[in-house]
């Protein structure tokens, strides 16, 4: 399939990441489904998309009829197989556990057509593992995007063992119609590169705090006072999810050693469902409109 051939995208999951990834399509101008398995979740994605199109036609980086039409082309769906039997590309953003995705994918298998790419926006999985629940592991590969997907430039495009040099060629074009920076990962390793890096950094920065060696507030004017990162490395943690950076370091664990261990500091919020901005707390409290400080 050639990129002009594309016009309808399929975005599963709604979350931080399915929402981000769908907004970026449709204003790119594809037709999208966006699908979750709730109701109440696929409303959230889509009112979520809405809002962030009204920040960017407030801040006058798009007009309000671009915002509109952008909005237009978003169909929020619960139906599995409706969200899928019609798309050209399937862009899967599901929890980052690899019995769930297979899962997915066993079920998109079978409601798909023949000619669909699928893509996963897994932050750290095998896509090799992944693709082999389907029949066409040579139409599978990883399409990583960045948190906030509207604001990040980058996207991992990352080759599974079985991705066809066509398949890759095809996401790689579709990231730069999307007006994305897409880099190729040749090799698929647990984290890719971004995370790999950044991951293990979120971590020290959380074993520093647990053994009483800085405070949060420390390790954060530093990263981006001196390290010159755009946010903390807390701030981050709870920009992408402390569910979603625990879920990639345990596979990391699992995977590559000791080195990669989670700290135990984001048990007890996890436990407590503070997983960052997209619940109002995480390491900062975000729940009257400001992040307030730990010390
Ligand atoms: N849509 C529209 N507007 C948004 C938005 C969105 N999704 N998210 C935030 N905004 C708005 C805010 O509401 C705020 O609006 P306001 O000015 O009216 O209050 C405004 O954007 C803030 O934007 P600014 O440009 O003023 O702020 P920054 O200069 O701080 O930029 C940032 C924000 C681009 C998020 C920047 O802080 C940044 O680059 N942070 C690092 C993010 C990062 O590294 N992400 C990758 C994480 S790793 C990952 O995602 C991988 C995964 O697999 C784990």
């Amino acid at each position: 399939m050639e990129l002009d051939e594309v016009e309808t995208i399929a975005v599963l999951g709604a979350g931080n990441m399915g929402h981000g990834i769908a907004e970026v399509a449709a204003l790119a101008g594809y037709d999208v489904n966006l699908r979750d398995i709730k109701e109440e979740f696929v409303q959230n994605g889509y009112e979520q998309i809405e809002w962030s199109l009204g920040k960017l036609a407030e801040k006058e980086q798009i007009s309000e009829d671009e915002a509109d039409a952008a909005l237009d082309r978003v169909t929020p769906l619960v139906d599995l197989g409706e969200a899928v039997s019609n798309v050209d590309v399937i862009i899967e953003a599901v929890p980052e556990k690899m019995e769930i995705k297979k899962d997915v994918y066993a079920d998109v298998e079978a409601n798909a057509p023949d000619h669909a790419i699928f893509a996963t926006n897994t932050s750290s999985l095998s896509i090799t593992e992944l693709s082999e629940v389907t029949d066409r592991p040579e139409q599978f590969c990883g399409m990583h995007f960045f948190n906030p997907p509207v604001r990040m430039q980058l996207v991992e495009v990352i080759a599974g063992d079985h991705s066809s040099d066509e398949t890759l060629d095809l996401i790689e074009d579709l990231a730069e119609a999307m007006g994305k920076t897409p880099v190729r990962v040749r090799k698929d390793s647990p984290g890719f590169i971004v995370n790999r890096i950044l991951v293990p950094l979120m971590n020290e920065a959380a074993w520093m705090v647990y053994e009483d060696e800085a405070t949060i507030a420390e390790v954060d004017s530093t990263a981006k006072f001196d390290i010159g990162l755009p946010m903390g490395l807390f701030e981050l943690t709870d920009q992408v999810g402390l569910d979603v950076g625990q879920h990639v370091l345990e596979y990391m664990h699992d995977v590559l050693g000791e080195a990669y261990r989670p700290c135990p500091l984001s048990q007890e919020k996890l436990e407590n469902e503070h997983l960052g901005k997209k619940t109002g707390k995480g390491f900062y409290d975000y729940e009257d409109g400001g992040a307030d400080v730990p010390t």
